[in-house]
């Protein structure tokens, strides 16, 4: 991995147990105390296995959570937004016991070795998702989620034994499921040393490949990385987004130029502090540029359109290294005939083509393509299909 950019804190992690120490592993986890993880957490061990979590190596002690939350470095100076908790209920573990932590589906996933057993300060956490403690109104997804999460926080470096532990579902998608190594590796392979990467839990709209193919005109390569860990109700099913993204490199992208693949996390809905993360975990699948658009992992109206934007001001740009790609709000302009933003041309009433995510699940309930100036008439046909066949 010599050419591209170092991973975060420097070294890639590997908690991924190796072939040889798994049936060992497994036999040890049937005498050990059992830990049901929820979908969020099952998420965070993969992302902690594979590496794209480096430098950690298992769920967050109180002095990281702590110093995540009010400075957002870890303790050791590495930016980090975002706390990585394994939260349980009260008495399930003793500090020092290795535990089983089990999948959703019932999979024993991973290990771990508690090393710190501490409060989980919850409404210290959901501070992490507003501006101002006014702003929690108490329908936050993600906020909220945090509020139900266990009283105790384990934490403590993990052995992964199952790394994607449903590899038969709809949404294991194995031929595109790399690890950051192997993510490298391709780079490696096409010979990229610059690459964007666009993080996405929606289907590709106009908007959203105008961003994509202004990074590829600048970096060598363009990864597409949709999240396809857990996301609130109501937003599309990955393997539906995935079909979307594979037409639609196939008709609209260059091949040589494009690497489509999943990065197996949970959406937190954080605005622009998981910003910082999406970009920290996109270092480390050696991703030199991030692109950040408009309100990106946001949620209602709880941030400011470019405060994920403007946050990347604020960090020390020796240790965040990836650089964000920062776009403004992009539309289809009927006067320019083609995709434009804030910065290449100018407003004009009516002009720009803009559809709400309501409006646009009319349309595709009723059967109906959006304008192609929003949606490729091919991406809004498997939209379709799913709209009028599950709702
Ligand atoms: S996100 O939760 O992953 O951010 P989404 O999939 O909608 O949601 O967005 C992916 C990326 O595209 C984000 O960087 C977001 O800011 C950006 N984006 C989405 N729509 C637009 C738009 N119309 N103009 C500019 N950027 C956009």
């Amino acid at each position: 991995m010599s050419g591209l950019i170092k991973p975060h804190g420097g070294t890639l992690v590997n908690r991924v147990a190796q072939p040889d120490a798994v049936d060992a592993l497994k036999k040890e986890a049937e005498g050990l105390t059992r830990i049901d993880l929820s979908p969020k957490q099952s998420c965070d061990v993969e992302m902690i296995g594979i590496g794209a979590f480096s430098p950690l190596t298992g769920f967050m002690g109180q002095a990281d959570f702590d110093s995540v939350i009010e400075n957002m470095t870890l303790t050791d100076g590495n930016i980090w937004p975002i706390p990585i908790t394994l939260a349980t209920d009260e008495g399930k573990a003793k500090e020092g016991e290795r535990v089983a932590l089990y999948a959703p589906n019932g999979v024993l996933q991973a290990i771990m070795t508690v090393e710190e057993i501490y409060p989980h300060d919850r409404a210290k956490e959901a501070t992490i998702f507003f501006n101002k403690p006014e702003d929690d109104d108490g329908q936050h997804p993600g906020a909220e989620a945090v509020k139900k999460e266990g009283p105790v926080c384990l934490a403590g470096p993990i052995e992964v034994v199952t790394v994607c532990v449903d590899p038969d579902g709809p949404e294991a998608f194995l031929d595109h499921r790399l690890t950051p190594a192997q993510t490298r590796a391709e780079f490696e392979k096409r010979g990229w040393k610059t690459v964007s990467a666009f993080q996405t839990r929606n289907p590709i709209h106009r908007a959203h490949e105008y961003l994509c193919k202004c990074a590829q005109e600048i970096t060598d390569g363009l990864l597409i990385h949709p999240l396809v860990g857990e996301t609130k109700p109501g937003d599309i099913p990955a393997d539906v987004r995935m079909r979307c993204y594979q037409k639609l490199i196939a008709e609209y992208f260059v091949d040589e130029r494009t690497v489509l693949s999943v990065m197996p996390a949970a959406m937190r809905y954080a605005g622009p502090r998981e910003a910082i993360l999406h970009a920290l975990v996109r270092k480390n699948y050696g991703v030199t540029h991030f692109i950040v658009g408009r309100d990106h992992a946001g949620v209602g109206s709880y941030y400011g359109t470019y405060d994920a934007q403007n946050i990347f001001d604020t960090l020390d740009e020796d240790n965040l290294e990836i650089e964000p790609l920062k776009f403004e709000h992009a539309a289809y302009s009927k006067k320019a005939q083609g995709m434009v933003s804030g910065k290449t041309f100018p407003k004009i009433e009516g002009d720009q083509i803009f559809l709400s995510g309501t409006k646009v699940r009319e349309l595709l309930k009723k059967g109906e393509r959006p304008p192609a100036e929003f949606t490729r008439p091919e991406v809004a046909d498997i939209l379709i299909e799913w709209a009028t066949s599950t709702n």
